[in-house]
């Protein structure tokens, strides 16, 4: 930091903070930061007139001389009057928390202005994802993080402890020339939930066509039977669990491909494509997502029994039965089928909704690396292995039968299988002793060689 190296300096405890900016931003975070054992000091234009601030209001150019670190809670627009405040603000650490309404409004980032503005002063971006509703009541799992960047490293260290004692965890995002990358990140809308939510919605979407088409208009086409009453219980009773089961397979899938790449490149070195990386970090969206789809599948199921259409059913079966004065066989066969579907439904959906609990922050944050990796890994392929064999025990033997075959497509509960039985059949190859011995190695940083 060369001649203003002195500037920042580690803190005490009673250490004041100033902050430009009396409105809802400010006003929060410096309740925060009283809380957390600071002096706080406000700066503004019109100091009599901000209302009542519980730690005082004293003008910019006072304020600025009371502290070395200055939040700055103003819009950008505002920014060009801390031009005439350059001699007080230089050498001081500039904590630049705006965003702006839309992406691209200024051809350049906000705190890349600041520090134009004022090459002299340490320009540190931070807290800008934080609302000041998340200020005010402290730190959640949901906002603990807060992303930082900055030239100076002294000036990000100072500001880091500041963000520690308020309880954030900080992550380093480099210099100021980030700033662009952290002020469009409160603008993006549930950005990891994108592609999951474009997968349910289109597997859906494609599986209720292709449902609709098999089970109620071959019906209407073949027997004249009017069967679109089943769209709303039957038919989505089929789309969640064949949607969720694909998508719990999808989880899976990238880490086998993963492995498989490193094991063809021989190295764990290599950055894996973007799009495999992005699918990667969406994991835990996309478990969740298949998660909330296989939770309708089980209360529909539960539904099953009141639902008008199975009661008279099984109404009009008693009745027939009476009539002809016999009784249908035991089929010891059917129990054991159907036993054996729904046991491997309820093990697959415990495990999923453990899966589901252990992946939020407050209980993964609990967990060790080990035991976060064993049950998102290994008890996960088992819950997919489960999921699967429910399938398939649904299934039994209809593959057999030409009425499975409507118009020479396959039943949904088929289609519904390759993924997981392809990512589970993959899984069972990298744990052949051989493969994993080589994955193993890579993985602790061993390279093929053309030798070896
Ligand atoms: C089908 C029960 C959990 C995937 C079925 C069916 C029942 C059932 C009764 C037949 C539905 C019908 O005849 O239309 C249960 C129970 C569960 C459970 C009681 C747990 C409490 C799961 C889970 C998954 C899943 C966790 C996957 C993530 C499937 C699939 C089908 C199916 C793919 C075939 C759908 C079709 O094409 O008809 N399940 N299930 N199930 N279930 Fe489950």
């Amino acid at each position: 930091m060369g001649a203003k190296e002195g500037a920042v300096s580690p803190h005490s405890r009673e250490e004041s903070l100033c902050i430009f900016g009396t409105g809802d931003l400010g006003r929060s975070l410096g309740h925060r930061l009283f809380q957390s054992g600071y002096r706080v000091v406000y700066g503004s234009r019109r100091p009599d007139s901000c209302g009542p601030v519980p730690q005082g209001v004293l003008n910019h150019a006072e304020a600025a001389q009371s502290s070395r670190i200055i939040f700055l809670c103003i819009n950008r627009e505002h920014y060009s009057f801390l031009q005439a405040l350059a001699p007080q603000l230089n050498g001081k650490v500039l904590v630049d928390v705006s965003n702006n309404p839309e992406k691209d409004m200024f051809p350049e980032a906000n705190a890349v202005y600041l520090q134009r503005l004022l090459p002299e002063a340490y320009v540190v971006k931070a807290l800008n994802t934080l609302s000041a509703w998340g200020l005010q009541n402290g730190p959640s799992d949901a906002n603990r993080q807060t992303f930082i960047c900055g030239d100076s490293a002294e000036a990000k260290q100072a500001v880091s402890e500041v963000c520690t004692r308020l309880g954030l965890l900080v992550l380093d995002r480099g210099g100021v020339g980030a700033s662009r990358e952290l002020e469009d990140f409160p603008l993006q809308l549930f950005p990891m939930w994108k592609l999951p939510m474009r997968i349910a919605v289109g597997l859906s979407g494609a599986f209720f066509f292709y449902l609709l088409i098999r089970d109620v208009i071959y019906t209407y086409v073949y027997e004249g039977k009017d069967v679109s009453f089943r769209i709303l219980v039957s038919l989505a009773n089929k789309v969640f669990p064949i949607v969720s089961l694909i998508m719990l397979a999808l989880c899976y899938l990238p880490g086998v491909m993963a492995a498989l790449l490193q094991l063809h490149r021989g190295t764990k070195y290599r950055r894996f494509p973007d799009w495999l990386d992005r699918w990667m970090l969406c994991r835990k969206q996309m478990g969740l997502v298949a998660l909330a789809l296989a939770s309708l599948h089980v209360l529909y199921t539960l539904i099953i029994p009141i639902r008008y259409y199975v009661r008279y059913r099984i109404g009009a079966g008693i009745i027939s039965q009476a009539l002809k004065n016999q009784t249908t066989e035991f089929f010891n066969i059917l129990a054991w089928r159907t036993d054996s579907y729904y046991s491997m439904g309820v093990l697959g959906f415990a495990l999923f909704i453990l899966l589901g609990i252990t992946s939020l922050p407050s209980v993964s944050n609990a967990l060790s690396w080990r035991e976060f990796s064993f049950i998102q890994s290994k008890l996960g392929y088992v819950t997919l292995f489960l999921c699967t064999l429910h399938g398939y025990l649904y299934g039994w033997d209809k593959f057999l039968h030409l009425y499975s075959y409507k118009w020479y497509t396959l039943p949904g509960y088929m289609l519904s299988l390759v993924v997981p039985t392809v990512v589970l059949g993959l899984k069972l190859l990298l744990l052949l002793p051989c493969v994993d011995r080589r994955l193993t190695r890579i993985r602790r940083g061993w390279e093929h060689t053309p030798q070896d």
